[in-house]
């Protein structure tokens, strides 16, 4: 177990509980949990975290992890402390400087009150701005990365870079900018244009309403299973017979086979073992082998891989 004396900073804490941080509500405890509250803090956090670990795993709006339960070794750096939107508008175009752990939410809440266009599609995603990006979000009208103009990153040495969004090669819900190098968000820029407000928010309205067939008051992390090329993984796993399959507390929802819920206080491992077994019966039934859109964290590779 990690120290005071062996981690040390303003923003350093020790064996924080973390389910809740998670939308699941489920997870361990981390050994060492940095909540950096600007990108000077975030830089420290980057550089002490790496101190003590080759990892660290970046814990925005938790909306999108599984967490495993038990003691998390790797340093989970916090980034809702770094919430904050700054505006700037020249004539018809509007840039809104946002902080990676500001919620989505509320940027797309500005933007309804504003009669801002360019994240309408974005109406309903849970989670950070950080989150968003890395996760490249998106509906079935559009991804995040769309509207993203320029992101500006902490590196793994704890160095500021600059990235323009046009020179990313955006794909469904992954940003390559964030795959495995220890690299974190922490300011986006959207570019957005002044338009009519009646119609963003009809727009929104639509998009939202596509969410009426999600259990979205239920304890989920939104789909579990990214979609294969050309399908749909909730048709998929409702037609392999998943929906209302538990583990512990743990349950395939009924109204939608790609969300697991949380419905009676389970663990990480009832989730996972749910969702391997759904897996399994998808490549049974369909010979697909669905991957997971949820980030993981303290879970073996073999555990959370495609092929188990
Ligand atoms: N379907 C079923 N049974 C189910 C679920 C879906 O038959 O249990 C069928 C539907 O009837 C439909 C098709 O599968 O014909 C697609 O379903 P849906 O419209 O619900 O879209 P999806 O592909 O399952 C995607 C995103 C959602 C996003 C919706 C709406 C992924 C993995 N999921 O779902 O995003 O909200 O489109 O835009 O890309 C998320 O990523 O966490 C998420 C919730």
């Amino acid at each position: 177990m990690l120290t005071a004396s062996d981690v040390q900073g303003p923003a350093a804490r020790y064996n924080v509980p973390l389910a809740r941080y998670t939308t699941w509500g489920v997870g361990g405890n981390a050994e060492v949990f940095f909540t950096p509250c600007g990108q000077d803090e975030l830089s420290e956090a980057v550089v002490r975290a790496r101190e003590n670990s080759v990892d660290f795993f970046v814990l925005g709006g938790g909306s999108n992890v599984l967490i495993a339960d038990g003691v998390i070794k790797t340093p989970v750096i916090l980034t809702r402390g770094m919430s904050g939107i700054v505006v700037q508008v020249f004539g018809d175009e509007v840039f809104l400087d946002c902080f990676a752990g500001t919620p989505l939410k509320k940027v797309i809440s500005l933007c309804v009150r504003n009669g801002w266009s360019g994240l309408e599609y974005a109406a309903g995603i849970p989670g950070t701005v950080g989150g968003a990006v890395a996760g490249n979000a998106g509906t079935s009208s559009g991804y995040i990365g769309q509207a993203v103009l320029r992101i500006v990153t902490v590196e793994a040495d704890g160095s500021v870079m600059e990235w323009s969004g046009h020179e990313i090669d955006w794909a469904y819900r992954s940003c390559p900018l964030f795959e495995g190098n220890g690299r974190i968000a922490c300011n986006v820029t959207f570019a957005l244009r002044v338009s009519e407000k009646k119609s963003i928010a009809e727009t929104m309205k639509l998009v939202i309403e596509e969410r009426k067939t999600q259990p979205i008051s239920s304890r989920t992390a939104g789909c579990v299973f990214k979609n294969p090329p050309g399908d749909s993984a909730g048709r998929l796993l409702d037609a392999s017979g998943c929906k209302g399959m538990t583990v512990g507390g743990a349950r395939v929802s009924e109204m939608h086979a790609n969300f697991i819920e949380n419905y009676e206080n389970c663990k990480a491992l009832d989730i996972l073992y749910l969702a391997a077994s759904c897996r399994r019966r998808v490549r049974e039934t369909f010979g697909t082998a669905l991957d997971f859109e949820i980030k993981t964290l303290g879970i073996p590779e073999e555990a959370a891989d495609a092929k188990n």
